[in-house]
């Protein structure tokens, strides 16, 4: 145990954590530099691409005498869970700061996550190879946040690989050694995966006890006894071992089937033990809900194939097929947030070639009826009779923007429309500032981060967390066409905006209806009542063609009559909306 140094690597977005992990795996000969490509450790295609971690991914590195346990960790918010427990994997985190950009709001927010953890922060300062590095000023911010001595923080080029080696030896020597609680089997989940040929892979911290192939184990919050089918390390492929001892990271290879019972906080101990779960374990919850459909109707086997498939290996994701009046069959998923929504999204498409139509997504609101009972719901169709509920409450979110000082009083106006409460302003040095609010889930789900990137032309940065439940005026809106209400366009909104909202929608469906024989009201409605309305003018016949000249009353009675038609028309009128016109109201 004393030669063993378990740490990661903490930052904000695009500061260099997996370029300077890639660094860490050559100068430890971990991975032979042809072998090397760049971002190692973001092995999903679309990691890649987008240049982001979504999966966190572990490697064991030998450096002079001892070995030392990497965990690269997402770096967003949306999988904030899986940072929090793999921060209770390890003693120790490097906090790596762009020379460039100085400290950002995942930066904060990884950094209490790991104050909270108790580890040892070991402050770096990335990309000093820049010509825009401005070491001074980072370091300043640096000392004021951690109070450290500016002797403390590291200066690295992950590019070059300049200071790389003094990173290395620092969390040697700083970094506490793995700390044992329990003297037999007792080892954190730290995250699974699944392959479609072994099953499910666990990857785990032991906090106590050894591990090895054959051995009976348990998960304590899933009940879920199996075999240890294979263990080992990662490096950062994965490498079978005889086994893995106290304080040590790897993976166990189980005959578990369905990941949703092997997940992250959980913990593992012997068959026959009685020591309890580690941490608190967690389930994790959806926050954010949107409908997927197939663009073709006829792909729709294809994309429960291809939901399934994913589902194997992303326990977070919920989903339930539905069958939607406007978009045919498809299905209603749930996801930790609007990221992970979008990385879904993409993969389904790219993965398995689907074309889809996403909607807009929505939040999971409460709604506590008088008979004291509380639902969930996350779509209009959910929503109880009105005069059954008591009260709703939609979930808030508390959000940092850190911002260079002059773009402070738009962000904040900005801010403040969208229903943020201000909680705090703290000036990070003389011109960064941070913006402390909460704010409703429902209003940063669609362009508020676009929009505060545009605000503070591209600077401001944002990081967000799930802070409570608060009431909420909720109604249902139903929009109707030709005076029959249309279900599927029926939208949660807070009873203050309906009027707004309903404008918008009757007004965006007169766009893009196409026109009858006879006038088609669009009407918005909460509770039975119009709030807004508009009307689509006919297709006009010329019935009068065939006239010529001058019979005035003839000329009027044809009208008349035509009038008369269409009105009856119009009454018995069932409209075919057309899934464009569904589309531009229902479409992110
Ligand atoms: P996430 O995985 O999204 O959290 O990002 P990350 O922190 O892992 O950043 P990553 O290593 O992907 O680096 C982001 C970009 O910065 C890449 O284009 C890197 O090539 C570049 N970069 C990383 N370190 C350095 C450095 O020391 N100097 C320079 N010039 N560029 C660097």
């Amino acid at each position: 145990m004393e030669n063993i140094r378990n740490f990661c690597i903490i930052a904000h977005i695009d500061h260099g954590k997996s370029t300077l992990a890639d660094r860490m795996l050559e100068i430890t000969g971990t991975v032979d530099k042809r072998h090397m490509k760049d971002q190692l450790l973001d092995q999903m295609d679309l990691e890649r691409e987008r240049g982001i971690t979504i999966k966190l991914q572990p490697a064991r590195m030998q450096w002079k005498d001892f070995s030392l346990n990497l965990i690269d960790t997402p770096g967003h918010v949306d999988f904030s869970y899986e940072v929090s427990r793999s921060l209770a994997a390890v003693e120790g985190a490097v906090l790596l700061v762009d020379a460039s950009q100085g400290i950002e709001a995942q930066t904060l927010a990884n950094l209490y996550l790991a104050i909270d953890q108790n580890l040892k922060i070991i402050p770096v300062i990335n990309k000093i190879d820049l010509p825009a590095a401005n070491v001074e000023k980072v370091s300043k911010e640096i000392i004021k946040l951690l109070s450290c001595k500016k002797e403390d923080i590291l200066l690295t080029s992950a590019k070059t690989g300049e200071g790389v080696e003094k990173v290395l030896d620092n969390i040697v020597a700083n970094v506490p050694q793995p700390k044992s609680k329990a003297k037999e089997l007792q080892a954190l989940i730290f995250d699974s995966s699944y392959d479609e040929y072994k099953g499910v892979i666990i990857y785990v911290r032991l906090f106590g006890g050894e591990i090895k192939k054959g051995d009976k184990i348990k998960l304590v919050a899933a009940k879920q006894e199996t075999e240890v089918l294979d263990v080992g390390y990662f490096k950062p492929e994965r490498v079978s071992d005889s086994n893995l001892s106290n304080g040590q990271i790897g993976y166990i290879v189980t005959n578990i089937k369905d990941l949703v019972k092997a997940q992250v906080g959980d913990t593992v101990i012997a068959q026959k033990s009685k020591l309890k779960a580690l941490v608190g374990y967690q389930e994790t919850k959806a926050m954010v809900y949107a409908g997927i459909f197939p663009q073709e109707g006829s792909e729709y086997n294809k994309l429960r194939e291809a939901i399934q498939k994913l589902k194997l290996s992303d326990a977070s994701l919920e989903f339930e097929p539905v069958n939607s009046q406007a978009l045919g069959f498809g299905f209603r998923c749930g996801f930790l947030g609007l990221l992970h929504l979008d990385i879904f999204q993409e993969r389904l498409k790219r993965e398995f070639n689907l074309d889809l139509i996403v909607t807009t997504p929505t939040v999971a609101y409460k709604i506590f009826l008088n008979n004291k009972e509380e639902r969930i719901i996350t779509s209009p169709a959910e929503m109880p009779n009105p005069s059954h509920i008591e009260h709703s409450e939609e979930p808030y979110m508390q959000i940092e923007v850190i911002t260079p000082e002059n773009y402070m009083g738009n962000l904040m106006s900005y801010i403040i429309e969208q229903g943020g409460i201000h909680k705090n302003t703290e000036y990070l040095d003389e011109s960064r500032v941070v913006l402390s609010y909460n704010i409703p889930l429902a209003s940063i789900l669609v362009d508020f981060y676009d929009n505060l990137k545009s605000i503070s032309s591209g600077y401001a940065s944002l990081n967000y967390d799930f802070k409570d439940y608060r009431t909420c005026q909720l109604v249902k809106m139903d929009i109707l066409v030709a005076e029959q209400p249309v279900e599927a366009l029926s939208v949660l909104v807070y009873k203050d905006k309906a009027h707004q909202i309903g404008k918008r929608i009757v007004a965006k469906l007169k766009d893009v209806l196409p026109k009858a024989q006879f006038v088609i009201k669009l009407q918005a409605a909460v509770g039975g009542k119009i709030i807004a309305a508009e009307r689509l003018s006919a297709l006009r016949k010329d019935v009068t063609a065939k006239l010529y000249g001058g019979d005035v009353t003839r000329k009027r009675k044809l009208l008349e009559k035509q009038k008369k038609g269409k009105k009856k028309m119009s009454k018995a009128g069932k409209i075919d909306i057309p899934q464009e016109a569904y589309l531009a109201v229902l479409k992110r």
